[in-house]
């Protein structure tokens, strides 16, 4: 089995390979491709991924390659994996709203949508190459902004599912609490990409949220930043992204008095790069903790198992709504428990979702579409449109402001700016 990694010179790419070294019986790489146009990069935490798997005692061959072409040529699955601009970019996402009193947020709001409109013609152009060298390839995108970028797949035919690792994190973080196997907890995940709240988990069937909002109230809602008693008021976990929406302002205040996660994560980066230049370092450091990305290799292997060796078990994805919420066209994108096997990710039955919720996703996925269509036909007017849409701008003042400074801020990446 052929896998190429799209952006392989991540530092976050030795917690995958850790992955695909301890679950090589799940999914069984032979040829594992890592494709970087920054050659430096992607030559040390290539080195620190053959070390991995040699320690682990895994016979895949680990490839390093810029030639994009070449690296996903027949390979049976790709995971995109890319950051369009670095840390470099997302520091701008992060800083530039704030002069409008709005959060600067990698993935919410309007940095999202600069991320967004950064991506979107990148990955579309991967996707099509991708076609060409196996046109039976699935793309697993870990890409941001996830929703965006999946829609924005899926409405090019492509064959593609969206992966985000905060699911995952909550079923092993509940399931630690509970002193149950993570495989025993099935979330009742509703909502859309960095916009989920969970329902209900279910251990045999038995809802234990009500049990672990009664035992561990205050460590759930610390992990969040949000008030105990809202979240034990509401009997719902929501994803630490609703933060920025129920409290906005507050966020804001927060967000202009210290460094950008971009900064600090760019510090991290260079402590992990010079980490994995040492030959004697074969396994992902503990440091690689600091980043966002834990479980991101389980959720990718169970992922790539699922469609690879059609195992129609369930997962949470990204994927076409299909008829689930009512309210939404099939053809938004939404994250929701899934079956999945060779034929991609189909959404699992689920419950109405409450008005509490509803409003909010309806909301924001009026706002990807138009961001897509931004992201795909560009100009200021659709970039103002989408912002106009967006919850958290919604004023013409704001977004006219907002999109000018997007617009500036990002005239290398956007030919039509
Ligand atoms: C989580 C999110 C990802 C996001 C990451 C950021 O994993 O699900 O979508 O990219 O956090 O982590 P970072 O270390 O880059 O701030
Ligand atoms: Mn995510």
């Amino acid at each position: 089995m052929k896998l190429a990694v799209v952006g392989g010179g991540s530092t976050y790419t030795p917690e995958l390979v850790d992955g695909f070294a301890r679950l090589r019986d799940t999914l069984p790489v032979s040829e594992l491709v890592l494709v970087d146009p920054a050659a430096g990069r992607l030559n040390l935490v290539g080195g620190l991924a053959r070390r991995i798997f040699a320690k682990q005692g895994h016979a895949g061959r680990v490839i390093t390659t810029s030639d994009l072409d070449a690296g996903i040529d027949g390979a049976d699955a790709v995971l995109l994996q890319l950051r369009v601009g670095g840390q470099a970019a997302r520091n701008e996402d992060e800083t530039w709203p704030l002069e409008c009193g709005c959060v600067g947020q990698e993935t919410t709001g309007a940095g999202g949508l600069a991320k967004a409109l950064r991506t979107v013609p990148v990955v579309l152009d991967i996707a099509e190459r991708v076609r060409r060298g196996n046109p039976d390839a699935w793309i697993i995108d870990f890409t941001n902004p996830v929703g965006i970028v999946t829609r924005a797949l899926l409405s090019h035919g492509h064959k593609a599912v969206g992966l985000c690792n905060v699911a995952i994190g909550f079923q092993r973080r509940f399931a630690a609490l509970l002193g149950v196997t993570p495989e025993e907890v099935s979330l009742d995940h509703v909502g859309l990409n960095h916009l989920t709240w969970e329902r209900a988990v279910r251990v045999n069937g038995e809802d234990m949220l009500p049990q672990l909002l009664g035992k561990h109230l205050t460590d759930i809602a610390d992990d969040l930043h949000l008030p105990a008693d809202v979240v034990q008021q509401l009997g719902v976990v929501p994803s630490y992204y609703l933060r920025y929406y129920y409290q906005h302002d507050a966020v804001v205040q927060e967000l202009l008095h210290k460094p950008s996660r971009a900064a600090e994560v760019a510090a991290l980066e260079k402590e992990l790069l010079d980490m994995y230049a040492d030959p004697q370092l074969d396994e992902k450091p503990a440091l690689l903790e600091k980043r966002g990305g834990a479980y991101y290799s389980e959720a990718a292997v169970a992922l790539a198992s699922s469609l690879l060796n059609d195992t129609g078990d369930v997962q949470v994805v990204n994927t076409l709504n299909n008829g689930t919420f009512s309210f939404l066209a099939d053809d938004a994108v939404i994250e929701v428990p899934a079956t999945v096997n060779a034929q991609g990710a189909q959404p699992a039955a689920v419950s109405p979702l409450e008005p509490l919720y509803a409003g909010l996703v309806a909301h924001v996925t009026a706002y990807e579409d138009l961001a897509l269509q931004a992201a795909v036909h560009g100009g200021a007017d659709r970039v103002f449109r989408a912002l106009l849409a967006h919850p958290l701008v919604g004023q013409i003042s704001i977004a006219q402001e907002l999109t000018d400074k997007l617009l500036a801020h990002n005239k290398a990446y956007l030919p039509w700016a």
